[in-house]
């Protein structure tokens, strides 16, 4: 017997950085995990139904055609009441989750900060660098509903907003992360070993880590390597410098620094170059710098993965386009739509990432067997609750040179 329940909030790790939540907002937290598991399973189904049965019949009577792209489909869909009932529950639960996360933090703001500073005073993992700006493709919204987006700040030094990015991502994802919310970067590893087993990298750039969430395990598979873990947003660093050094992690760096520039770092620096959920959050201008860089930056023959959920197709139907496409009109992510639209080879060839030399893999995340048992009628069965992603990679590979 399979069951689409997600794990309960209380099987979140609690690493001593962890804001501790009471009775009331760890309850409301477990209703948010359920009912967003049920939002985009059980009721999400009901927007193909709406599509095909009413949406789909009325567009085609206005038009005389099909629609053409997933625009025309949105704001079809944005008629139908039960997309709309579907879709400002989904919003609800995402604003619900953010007040929830924020308030628990701030009653606590004195311990957490306090025990923050503590920790990065020992453990030297932190480099902030007050002179790096926010983008403005940073600050233009509170990306995804959060207060302050992933940089901002209720007083100076704080840590308010990594804290509440950490204590309601369970919630948010519906546990699918697994208990330390790492499962994105879990996966990472266990596809490299599968399928690089040779590669022992000695420096590793993760750009735009925030807390570390997807570094820090990243660092716990190969601790033979430095990790470099930057970000622009010093709010999101401090706590994630201070969340890895109470995990024990010691061969981390979080550093504060922009991706667009990496001139601190010498050319063909580092083995491997990740970037985890993070292409979305840029700009139309600031990728192809962003990407540049890492192609400097990398060695010949080094690795570049970026882990993003998949890009647009022709292959891809136009309702599915549209509902992964939700974020970027409802949540806050501005360049969501844009980005998913382009074609990432294309990107990465421009950087000077040889096509030939480029792959697209999946990768599924990997969550703790503790929340998650396998099943008992087979090896593959996840209850159809891991995250799946697509990983964008490629070799670094060095032009001939011309022979005179
Ligand atoms: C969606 S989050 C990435 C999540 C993270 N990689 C993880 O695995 O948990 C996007 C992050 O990118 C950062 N960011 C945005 N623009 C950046 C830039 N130009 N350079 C470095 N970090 C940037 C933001 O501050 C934010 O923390």
């Amino acid at each position: 017997m399979t069951s689409d329940l997600p794990p309960p909030y209380t099987a979140l790790t609690r690493h001593p950085m962890m804001a501790v939540t009471s009775h009331d907002e760890a309850a409301r937290f477990n209703f948010l995990t359920l009912m967003n598991r049920y939002i985009s399973g059980t009721l999400g189904k009901g927007n193909a139904l709406a599509y095909e049965s009413r949406v789909l019949p009325a567009f085609k009577a206005v038009h005389g055609r099909e629609p053409e792209n997933r625009e025309e489909v949105r704001v079809a869909m944005n008629q139908d009441t039960f997309h709309r009932m579907w879709s400002a529950l989904k919003r609800n639960t995402m604003e619900m989750r953010q007040h929830n996360g924020r308030q628990c933090v701030l009653r606590q703001l004195d311990q957490l900060d306090a025990m923050a500073r503590q920790f990065n005073e020992h453990s030297g993992l932190l480099h902030l660098d007050p002179s790096v700006e926010q983008p403005i493709y940073n600050t233009c919204v509170d990306i995804h509903c959060q207060p302050g987006g992933y940089h901002g700040g209720e007083r100076p030094d704080d840590v308010t907003v990594g804290a509440n990015y950490d204590v309601g991502l369970f919630a948010t994802t519906g546990g699918a992360l697994g208990s330390l919310n790492d499962g994105g970067g879990q996966a990472v590893v266990a596809h490299i070993k599968a399928n690089m087993p040779d590669f022992a990298p000695k420096r590793i750039l993760d750009i735009g880590a925030t807390v570390g969430h997807n570094a820090v395990p990243i660092a716990q598979g190969f601790p033979d390597a430095e990790v470099y873990a930057i970000d622009t947003a010093g709010a999101s660093l401090r706590y994630g410098a201070a969340r890895a050094a109470s995990l024990g992690v010691k061969n981390i760096k979080f550093v504060q620094c922009s991706g667009e520039d990496l001139s601190r770092y010498p050319d063909n620096y580092f083995d491997w170059v990740q970037t985890t959920m993070f292409l979305h959050e840029l700009s139309a201008d600031s990728m192809p710098r962003i990407l540049a860089e890492a192609h400097r930056v990398l060695r010949p023959g080094g690795l570049i993965l970026h882990v993003e959920q998949p890009q647009y197709s022709d292959k891809m139907p136009l309702l599915e386009q549209m509902l992964r496409d939700w974020d970027a009109y409802n949540n806050n992510e501005p360049f969501w739509s844009a980005m998913h639209g382009l074609d990432l080879i294309e990107e990465m060839e421009k950087a000077g990432f040889a096509r030939d030399a480029q792959f697209v893999a999946g990768v599924r995340a990997v969550a703790d067997s503790k929340l998650f048992p396998p099943s008992p009628d087979g090896a593959q069965e996840d209850y159809g609750r891991a995250a799946i992603w697509n990983a964008y990679g490629a070799i670094k590979t060095v032009a001939e040179e011309k022979v005179a």
